[in-house]
């Protein structure tokens, strides 16, 4: 295992079905990844590998096999069987980074049913909005999260069943139903749904300019990507113990936090806690972690805390480091060769990609401040925002576009055909953001080509905020759109017009921010909030958010007499 071949020689002779052969898939066949991350392992003879060594910030700490793997989540698909869920029907994840969020993502893929994980971190109206546009059939649960669930169901009939992890019969309610995973009589054979390539596996939400976040569509058939570029790009080896920090709340945590490591077969710890330099840094030497994939607001915090701090733990077992979902800056690359003795080894991907498109592959040599090239099999290229062409010259900016029909691609957005539609076009799939491409084609990110604000490497819509904003009794109009951070990059800025009888003050702007801490999420509340008189609008009335974010970042507004007659 690991990648034995250079970039260049992978690149020249690559086919994806180098993948579907390792993973036994026949075209035409079944492929199920509930089955394909545990009971294919136990049919290569890794049942009693270790699979998943979880651990909580209280120390708690439980092991799964592989077998544990296959067994327990063959006992959630069979709960879920009992109640009645169908192939095809939505059921939500909404859990910390609890053993059950993990084998339930496999459970409910055994069953054919679609897995919806969500950010535990979301506030009930955060949770409404996607559970209703997926018109979800089950949810399940911890017992910390019911109250927000318990405030919502009302509105969304079609929520059959609410599955809670850790609680009794007795303190539920209607629609309600206690799953206890380890005590549940443990099933060892359950007929797994038989999904073929095409069939719908995860429905991820992510946010875009305009409207309520769109559900990204995936199938089955992505296992082939993220298998592959989780063994080549991670480097993955058999005797590896992996540690990725992502919440399956967001595709990293799902594509490369359970479908790439256990699709190869690989151990991986988790560590259901948040950011802390010397736990984390303890709970990489404790582990013996060799592989980490962690994130660049990571990385910045860590930076933060200094080297001294490093030189206390025992970090010898790391052997290779790899980050993505914000641009790596190009000293965060040499800090960690300094105190790692091995750079983090940017990647670039989205939802809608479900697998790492752009890389520093290993062995390549890392440029720091690149994201890399494009992963073999992989097209891609910058385009003329104007012709949407290829600009084919180092160093000019375009847009990052990527050829469509790699197996992990998007099939749609959730009942939003014209959304998907959008993203195309020339023949070319847009990511949404710009990048230049150099002599030795690596690409160097510039930046998004929309009004998404990223935030510690998670996307957040300006639109879902601002209709939140727009629920305060006091607020008349708004923007919300991104002011630059140290360490997360970027953070959320809301301007705000209040309406008649309101003033401004700081207990008004608290009182804001903590209404859409609530309803939406910390990630999504505004750090400030700036109360003006009027908004920038075009001349047909809309707001005009670009000219309030090229002023946060002290840059030049450009044209604006295209957006401004719109
Ligand atoms: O803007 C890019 C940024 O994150 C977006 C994708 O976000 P999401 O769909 O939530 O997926 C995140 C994890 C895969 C991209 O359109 N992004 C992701 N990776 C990088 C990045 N920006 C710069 N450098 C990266 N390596």
């Amino acid at each position: 295992m690991g990648n034995p071949a250079s970039y260049e020689e992978l690149s020249a002779n690559f086919d994806w079905s180098v993948a579907e052969r390792e993973l036994g898939y026949r075209q035409g066949g079944p492929i199920n990844i509930g089955w394909m991350c545990s009971d294919r392992l136990c049919h290569l003879g890794l049942a009693n590998k270790l699979a998943l060594h979880w651990e909580d910030y209280q120390g708690n700490q439980k092991r799964f096999t592989f077998d544990d793997l296959r067994v327990l989540s063959n006992t959630i698909a069979h709960f879920l069987g009992e109640l009645g869920i169908q192939p095809g029907e939505r059921v939500c994840l909404f859990m910390d980074r609890v053993p059950e969020l993990y084998i339930g993502f496999l459970g409910v893929l055994k069953t054919g049913a679609v897995a919806q994980p969500l950010f535990s971190a979301f506030g009930d109206e955060s949770l409404f909005v996607r559970l209703q546009n997926a018109n979800t059939s089950a949810i399940i649960t911890q017992k910390k999260h019911l109250p927000k669930v318990r405030k919502i169901r009302e509105q969304l009939p079609n929520l059959r069943h609410i599955i809670v992890v850790d609680v009794g019969e007795s303190a539920l309610q209607p629609r309600e139903v206690s799953f206890h995973m380890d005590q549940a009589p443990r099933i060892e054979d359950f007929a797994v749904y038989p999904t073929t390539a095409e069939s719908p596996s995860v429905l991820h939400y992510t946010s875009g300019t305009t409207g309520q976040p769109k559900g990204a569509q995936h199938v089955h058939y992505s296992i082939v990507a993220q298998y592959l570029t989780a063994k080549w790009v991670l480097d993955l080896r058999p005797d590896d113990i992996y540690w990725c920090n992502a919440d399956p709340g967001w595709v990293t945590g799902t594509s490369y936090g359970i479908i790439g490591p256990w699709s190869n077969g690989i151990t991986q710890v988790v560590f259901d806690s948040g950011f802390n330099a010397e736990h984390w840094y303890q709970f990489m030497e404790k582990h013996r972690v060799t592989v980490w994939y962690s994130a660049p607001t990571a990385i910045r915090l860590l930076m933060k805390e200094g080297t001294e701090i490093v030189q206390r733990h025992d970090l010898s077992s790391l052997r290779y480091l790899a980050s993505v979902g914000e641009p790596l800056n190009a000293e965060a690359v040499l800090w960690s060769q300094k105190v790692f003795g091995k750079p983090f080894h940017d990647t670039f991907w989205q939802t809608e990609t479900g697998c790492i498109v752009i890389t520093n592959f290993p062995g390549m040599p890392v440029k720091p401040g690149s994201m890399g090239k494009a992963f073999p099999g992989i097209t891609a290229t910058a385009l003329n925002p104007k012709t949407y062409e290829p600009v084919n010259q180092p160093g000019i900016a375009g847009l990052i576009a990527l050829r469509p029909g790699w197996p992990s691609q998007i099939r749609g957005y959730w009942n939003n055909e014209a959304g998907y539609k959008a993203k195309f076009k020339n023949g070319w799939y847009l990511c949404g953001d710009r990048a230049s491409i150099d002599a030795d084609g690596y690409f160097w990110f510039m930046g998004r080509d929309d009004d998404v604000i990223n935030t510690g490497g998670h996307l957040v819509g300006p639109f879902e905020i601002e209709s939140a904003l727009l629920g305060c009794p006091s607020v008349a109009e708004s923007a919300a759109v991104a002011k630059p951070d140290p360490v997360n990059m970027e953070v959320v800025k809301a301007y705000v017009t209040l309406k008649k009888g309101f003033t401004p003050s700081d207990d008004l702007e608290l009182e804001i921010m903590n209404r859409i801490r609530k309803r939406l999420s910390p990630l999504a509340m505004p750090q400030e909030i700036e109360f003006v008189d009027s908004l920038p609008k075009t001349r047909s009335g809309k707001i005009v958010r670009r000219i309030l974010r090229c002023k946060e970042f002290h840059e030049p507004v450009g044209d604006l007499s295209t957006i401004m007659d719109d």
